[in-house]
């Protein structure tokens, strides 16, 4: 892989050249507006990039990344982006995709002294804590970092549940349906986790507005 940033510039030039090749006018239209149907909470990893591995094009996924796809109800940035998918894009389906071999879990579940990171770590370290009982039982270590990933990615579709706004959306109809996914860097292939859910049912009644 080049290090070299002049390769960024002349791969878009390259980019660019194959989509006029395969689809004159791409950018006449896309130039207008974004209508995606899909709003994306992934990792920030690189070797997760929404459109590519969904063989998805520039207007159909509105993207959030973040070190091991977490929701987290103070992060002003990751809202703002929910609440302008969910309000104003009207997309249909919000999927939070974690991957197997995810740096960020794998450092939650240890003990190294991360420093400034830690802080973001302890919102997975709760993960872990919530479903100790589960994750200590597995003695294979790979086995339990790959469903520590899975259960990662499951209570991020709670927590999205727990989203005000979301929920007003469902007393008024039935999108957005939130998803959730993994992805494994050793395939490429993405596994539905089954959560899927657009009522707010499952959620203990605190949690519920009026
Ligand atoms: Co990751």
């Amino acid at each position: 892989m080049s290090d070299k940033i002049e390769s960024l510039i002349e791969g878009n030039k390259l980019w660019v050249k194959n989509i006029l090749k395969h689809t004159p006018g791409f950018f006449d239209e896309l130039s207008e507006a974004q209508k995606p149907q899909f709003l994306w909470i992934g990792c920030s990893d690189s070797r997760v990039p929404a459109t590519e591995i969904t063989n998805a094009l520039p207007g159909s996924i509105f993207v959030q990344r973040n070190i091991a796809n977490m929701v987290v109800h103070t992060d002003a940035n990751l809202l703002s982006v929910v609440y302008y998918a969910v309000k104003v894009l009207k997309v249909k389906h919000i999927i939070v995709c974690g991957h197997y071999g995810c740096g960020g879990v794998h450092a939650a579940m240890g003990n190294e002294d991360y420093g400034f990171l830690n802080n973001w770590l302890l919102h997975i370290k709760d993960v872990y804590r919530m479903h100790e009982k589960e994750l200590d039982a597995i003695k294979d270590e790979t086995r339990r970092f790959d469903r520590f990933v899975e259960l990662n990615v499951q209570e991020q579709v709670h927590d999205l549940m727990k989203v005000s706004f979301i929920q007003e959306e469902w007393r008024n109809g039935e999108f957005p349906h939130i998803h959730g996914w993994v992805y494994s860097l050793k395939d490429g292939l993405i596994k539905d986790l089954k959560v899927s859910t657009n009522s707010s049912k499952q959620l203990g009644k605190v949690y519920k507005y009026d």
